[in-house]
């Protein structure tokens, strides 16, 4: 992948005036409006969680495709944490990544056949949901029953890293109306790389002629414009995945620095179920309305704090850090509100 040239990354911009829009934006933007306009007007604070992986699509007619590691936990199972906390949540996925509520029944983890009997004896025969799993499922089906017939749960799903910017953009646009009632949660995985439609081969690479070269383009940082643009007063969160331990703080704060937002959530692939560190702004965790107009290059790094956040699974293995995340973002995201 390496070239001899290097080229100027794109622009968001550029990105968006040169990759088209997926096919379904203008059907999902206006029903996404209307779950807005409900809330809004209702005066309930919103969420946008964006979770799971984003692919990076190789040919037009696609068979082969880069993808970014994400089983959406962390999205679907905060998702239901804001939804307890009385948010209204608009869930953007990655298709067939897990989802709010489904999640606890994963084909892979705890697949729904293995938690239903039958009884041969009766004709015809009965099918009986375990008594062991009982308590979780009645549990899980009423708090699913909730915010559908509340009708405060709006799902949307991208597949390409081409599909989640213009998805990101269009919403945090219809978000802006929300002010600072609503929260940006961005925990997808978003490739940092991709193949612009213009350098797409259209049909399937063919295996022919020896090892493959492609050069990809660098996928235009979207927090910077989602920041200073797109929603001047939302209250945005954004996830840093590292695998070396000592890079997850200094990464952390040099996008606070760069981009100017609230929070940065620093996690370690490895431990991220069981410990998580907030960085932030000291004027954010106390609640002080940032000067108006500031410029991200203007945060001083030293006014950073950094907060860790631990669980302890030994003691209780049913124990999810989301709850602990989503508790402490309420109570920021409340102050960040009322300041205003
Ligand atoms: O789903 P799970 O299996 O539970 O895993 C959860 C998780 C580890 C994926 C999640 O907790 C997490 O860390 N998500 C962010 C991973 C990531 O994309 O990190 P990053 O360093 O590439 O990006 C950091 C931030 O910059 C992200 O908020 C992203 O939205 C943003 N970004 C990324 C690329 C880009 N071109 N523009 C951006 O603005």
């Amino acid at each position: 992948m390496a070239s001899e040239e290097t080229q100027a990354p794109f622009s968001a911009e550029q990105f968006f005036a040169t990759q088209p829009p997926p096919p379904t934006l203008d059907e999902d933007v206006a029903r996404v409006r209307q779950f807005i306009k409900r809330h809004t007007e209702a005066n309930q604070k919103i969420v946008l969680v964006t979770s799971g992986g984003t692919t990076v699509p190789l040919e037009l007619n696609v068979v082969r495709f880069l993808d970014n590691f994400s089983a959406g936990t962390r999205g679907a199972t905060s998702a239901e944490y804001f939804l307890k906390a009385g948010y209204a949540v608009i869930f953007m996925h990655r298709q067939f990544s897990l989802q709010p509520f489904s999640r606890h029944y994963s084909h892979s983890t705890h697949p729904f056949l293995d938690f239903l009997d039958v009884d041969e004896h009766e004709v015809p025969a009965r099918i009986d949901v375990k008594s062991s799993e009982r308590p979780q499922l009645l549990s899980v089906l009423s708090q699913y029953k909730q915010a559908h017939e509340g009708g405060t749960l709006h799902t949307l799903t991208f597949v390409t890293v081409n599909d989640y910017l213009w998805l990101l953009r269009a919403l945090s646009q219809e978000l802006y109306v929300c002010g600072r009632n609503v929260l940006f949660y961005l925990a997808a995985a978003v490739s940092d790389f991709f193949l612009p439609r213009q350098k797409m081969s259209e049909h399937k690479i063919q295996s022919g002629k020896g090892s493959l070269h492609i050069e990809m383009d660098q996928v235009p940082k979207i927090l910077k414009p989602l920041v200073s643009e797109w929603t001047r007063e939302g209250f945005i969160v954004s996830f840093k995945l590292e695998t070396d331990h000592n890079l997850l703080i200094p990464k952390a704060r040099g996008a606070l620095a760069r981009y100017g937002h609230q929070v940065v959530i620093g996690n370690n692939l490895h431990r991220r179920k069981f410990e998580v560190v907030f960085v932030a702004p000291a004027a954010v965790n106390s609640g002080t309305r940032p000067t108006p107009g500031q410029e991200p290059s203007e945060v001083d790094p030293k006014d950073f704090v950094e907060t860790w956040l631990r669980i302890d699974l030994a003691k209780d293995p049913h124990k999810e850090i989301e709850e602990d995340i989503v508790a402490e973002l309420v109570r920021r995201h409340q102050l960040w509100a009322s300041a205003a």
